[in-house]
């Protein structure tokens, strides 16, 4: 093709135009995606310590109606806990511009389980609903223990959610062909099929309260874990089971 040395001229300041505009518009996506970014990660810190500092301002509530304000040992070490857990949770955000490492250890879930039951029990009290646990002989794995605090926490939760007072959540751990499974099973009215397919896409949410991030952090938890999660839901209500592979030696 020939193209005059006019027309030439014209389309190489045409087609350097264009690259420079490409550039320009690069960068602003660039710079948008790092505000949503930011964004994203201000409402992942919101929705962790909102769940600690809920549990803080239930326990003092409670000695508030009472009008009695003396504090147990054990109340009060249970809002050090959290407190303490909430202070984590702010630092390890903080540092988070890369993904965050999970420490993990040789741990028994029973037990982190049964040192989170006066937690899951009061929110459980406090929704007029009830808690069971019916925990298994499992074997030891490899947990970050305030991860899996946070992912039995986000569970429960939303399971409490989804019930009508005086409901019930069960905390199962038992072991199924090769897995450690943790589920929590909930008498909601189950989760409609068309949303099915939107758990655990961040920000989902059909809660006025809500912020749509629990599931999602449950998610990655399970992800760093190398568990899945499976959910199962009906009319009768809805299980959430996380299985974890057993070590290998
Ligand atoms: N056990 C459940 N029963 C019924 N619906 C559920 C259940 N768990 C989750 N959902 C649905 O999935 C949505 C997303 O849950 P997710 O935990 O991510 O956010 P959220 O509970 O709405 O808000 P947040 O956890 O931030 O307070 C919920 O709004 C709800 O519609
Ligand atoms: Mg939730």
């Amino acid at each position: 093709m020939i193209i005059s040395h006019t027309v030439g001229a014209t389309l190489f300041v045409f087609i350097t135009k264009n690259i420079v505009n490409a550039r320009k518009l690069e960068k602003e996506i660039l710079r948008l995606d790092r505000l949503n970014m930011v964004g994203q990660m201000a409402a992942n810190v919101a929705h962790e310590i909102r769940n600690p500092l809920t549990s803080v301002r239930g326990y003092l509530q409670r000695m508030q109606m009472k009008n009695n304000y003396c504090i147990s040992k054990e109340h009060c070490d249970l809002m050090l806990d959290e407190l303490d857990r909430t202070n984590l949770i702010i630092t390890e955000y903080l540092l988070l511009a890369k993904e965050k490492v999970s420490h993990r250890e040789v741990r028994c879930l029973n037990s982190i389980i049964n040192t989170l039951y006066p937690l899951l029990y009061t929110n459980a009290t406090a929704a007029n609903s009830s808690i069971r646990l019916f925990l298994e002989d499992i074997s030891t794995l490899y947990l970050d223990e305030n991860e899996i605090r946070q992912l039995l926490l986000n569970l429960v939760n939303n399971g409490l959610d989804a019930m009508p007072s005086g409901g019930t959540i069960l905390i199962r751990t038992y072991i199924n062909q090769n897995k450690v499974v943790l589920s929590v099973s909930d008498q909601g009215t189950g989760i409609p099929p068309k949303l099915i397919e939107k758990l655990g896409t961040p920000f989902f949410t059909t809660k006025t309260e809500g912020t749509g991030l629990g599931l999602p952090i449950c998610y990655r938890i399970a992800f760093r874990h190398n568990a899945s999660i499976v959910a199962e839901t009906g009319p009768q209500g809805t299980t959430f089971a996380v299985n974890f592979s057993l070590p290998t030696n």
